[in-house]
């Protein structure tokens, strides 16, 4: 089978391209991705001489470059992880949220539809469901929630997944959706809130907490996330969406705590800063479908999936430094005025 994986240069889509080339040798897994300032090819030593791995620069919105590398590869199977990911980042610059997460996906969408395909997979998230209250924690999102979109970023992503559906119907194309709630793990851009609090406690530097940190986050370790995604896109039916979380509630206030602790570092490095602008409360994933239909579970739970995580930062450190180093320094002060 030949699969493209779009974005595995970045966190997710790179732990999916280091899982898929080791598991299935016999698989060609072709990574296509435009290597912006989340992308990093660093992630993918371990795999970059395996004669089942290639890498293809290239935007998933440029459709002259997407129809000729089709063309080309004739894959069987393309999982589109490729989007700009940061909802801070969509507040500042909504444009090439659309651009990228809208006009990249249904590109790759008219390319499947010309040259034929086995499966398209969208990688979708949870906040297209929009939030839940926090004083409801009976309250679940299930695939048939509405969508009810917050951010520029959530909504090109609810978007892209009507897109992929109106493609299904209208055109019999075979696709499928998954929607994850927040990851965490190794390769994940110091932007985010885990690998942020990690990188700034290290170096006993301010950590930013939005509000009063009460908000809710359903944190999920990443390699279960792959694993979701490698079993809906082998076994999952048509046509449909499957919603990926473990039920691993916590305030970002008992993330960032946990961290400080772990790592034995005061909680006076902690600096509440102004609110981020149409803040969502709460998400929290209701994953039966895919756990009764597809019999999927997770294997870490946020103890254990912390831990490795915060044991991975401090044996990578040359990986976050080189990223914390550039022009994220810009961003930084851009964004947080600290
Ligand atoms: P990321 O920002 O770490 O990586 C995105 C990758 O896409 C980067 O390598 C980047 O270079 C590439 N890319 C960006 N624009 C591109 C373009 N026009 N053409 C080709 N490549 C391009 O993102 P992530 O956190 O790994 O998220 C991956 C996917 O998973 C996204 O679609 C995101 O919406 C979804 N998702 C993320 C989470 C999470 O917690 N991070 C949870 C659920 C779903
Ligand atoms: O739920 C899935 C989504 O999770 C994905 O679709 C997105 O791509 C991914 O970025 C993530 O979105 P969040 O906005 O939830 O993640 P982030 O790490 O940016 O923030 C997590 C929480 O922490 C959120 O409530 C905002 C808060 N936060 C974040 C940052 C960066 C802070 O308090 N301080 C910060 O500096």
């Amino acid at each position: 089978m030949k699969i493209i994986v779009t974005g595995g240069a970045g966190f997710i889509g790179g732990n999916f391209v280091l899982y898929a080339v080791d598991k299935y040798p016999q698989d060609q897994i072709i990574n296509l991705d435009a290597l912006t300032y989340a992308g990093n090819l660093e992630t993918l030593k371990p795999v970059e001489d395996k004669p089942n791995y290639k890498f293809v620069k290239g935007d998933i919105a440029d459709r002259e470059f997407i129809f000729n590398l089709f063309e080309e590869e004739k894959p069987d199977v393309v999982i589109n992880f490729a989007a700009e990911s940061h909802v801070d980042r969509s507040i500042t610059d909504p444009g090439i949220f659309v651009r990228t997460n809208v006009v990249g996906t249904t590109t790759l969408l008219d390319a499947c539809r010309t040259f034929g395909i086995g499966r398209y997979h969208q990688v979708s998230t949870d906040e297209v469901y929009g939030d839940l209250p926090l004083d409801r924690p009976d309250l679940l999102f299930t695939e048939t929630t509405p969508l009810h979109t917050s951010s520029p970023y959530s909504s090109a992503k609810a978007s892209a997944d009507l897109f992929v559906q109106a493609y299904h119907r209208t055109y019999g194309l075979p696709v499928s959706i998954s929607r994850c709630s927040n990851n965490y793990g190794p390769y994940h851009f110091p932007e985010k809130l885990i690998p942020l609090v990690i990188s700034r406690a290290l170096n006993d530097e301010e950590i930013p907490v939005y509000g009063k940190g009460e908000n809710v986050r359903d944190w999920l370790y990443v390699t279960d996330h792959c694993k979701a995604i490698d079993l809906i896109v082998r076994k999952g039916r048509e046509g449909e969406v499957y919603n990926i979380g473990g039920h691993n509630e916590k305030t970002n206030l008992e993330v960032v705590q946990t961290i400080l602790r772990i790592l034995g570092k005061p909680e006076s490095l902690i600096k509440y800063v102004t609110d981020r602008p149409g803040h969502d409360l709460r998400y929290a994933m209701d994953p039966t479908k895919i756990t009764t239909e597809l019999g999927w579970q997770p294997e870490h739970t946020f103890e254990t999936g912390i831990k490795d995580t915060i044991d991975w930062y401090l044996n990578n450190k040359e990986w976050w430094q080189n990223i914390i180093s550039g022009e994220y320094q810009n961003y930084f002060t851009k964004q947080y005025k600290m």
